[in-house]
């Protein structure tokens, strides 16, 4: 069996007095993509937020790589390989597409290696080479998406999270976000991803989880649980 590169048990995080997240086991082995679907509210990107170090959590365990991330604060764990690309982009909008992809490998000190990374993500996204000096505020949403991808792979992830990338993206910008999450994770990148569009998360997923109520209602592999009637019905649209 794959290592299991990240172990999530009984996590709780609350904001005040609220608790979105109210005790959630799962887990990711290396080498494979992961969705965690679910509806609005249900404790997704708070799930993401606590594994990445930027929230803490209430209660429960976060092991990356076998070991706690407790403590570990979230500059350390990017370097370590657990990198997010997060809800709504965050691009530096004053910044060129070449500045964002040089912050992304701020983990880095290896200049050239770097150098040759930038080509490497210009040679998955094109688009991103056609517009190098251009700020990355002036961008369409598609555009801006791929640079959060692209800034991401700037810190070799061992771990990617992808927090609903096709998120207010045109059906044919969707196709082309979900066509490089399978090109990413097909060069060996572990991915865990977080969609709205159920079915193309799990058409792509080995294994899925089903959030609600910051809870885990199900879980299972992806193939399984398209053909599930009770996910059909609740997140399919049937
Ligand atoms: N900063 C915050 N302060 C207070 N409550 C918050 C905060 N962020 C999120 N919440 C609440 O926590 C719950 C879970 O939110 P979260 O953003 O994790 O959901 P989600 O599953 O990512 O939803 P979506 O699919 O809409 O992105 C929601 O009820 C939300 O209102
Ligand atoms: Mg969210």
């Amino acid at each position: 069996m794959a290592q299991t590169l990240l172990k999530v048990s009984g996590l709780k995080v609350a904001y005040g007095g609220i608790q979105a997240v109210k005790g959630v086991d799962f887990e990711v082995h290396e080498g494979e993509l992961v969705s965690l679907i679910g509806s609005n509210g249900a404790g997704k990107t708070t799930t993401m937020k606590a594994i990445t170090g930027t929230l803490p959590p209430l209660e429960g365990q976060i092991e990356f790589m076998g070991k706690p991330t407790k403590g570990r604060g979230a500059w350390d764990l990017v370097k370590e390989g657990l990198v997010m690309v997060p809800e709504g982009r965050g691009v530096f909008t004053r910044m060129t597409i070449t500045e964002n992809l040089q912050i992304g490998a701020y983990v880095r000190n290896d200049k050239a290696g770097i150098a040759a990374d930038i080509e490497k993500v210009f040679g998955i996204f094109p688009r991103l080479k056609e517009r190098a000096t251009q700020l990355a505020g002036t961008m369409s949403g598609g555009e801006q998406q791929m640079l959060a991808m692209g800034r991401a792979l700037m810190a070799r992830p061992k771990v990617l999270l992808m927090d609903e990338p096709t998120m207010g993206l045109s059906p044919i910008m969707c196709d082309k976000i979900f066509e490089v999450v399978q090109e990413v994770h097909n060069q060996g990148v572990t991915i865990l991803l977080v969609e709205q569009n159920a079915s193309r998360a799990l058409q792509l997923a080995d294994r899925g989880y089903v959030m609600e109520s910051g809870l885990i209602s199900m879980s299972g592999d992806a193939k399984v649980m398209l053909n599930d009637p009770k996910v059909r019905a609740a997140y399919l649209g049937e």
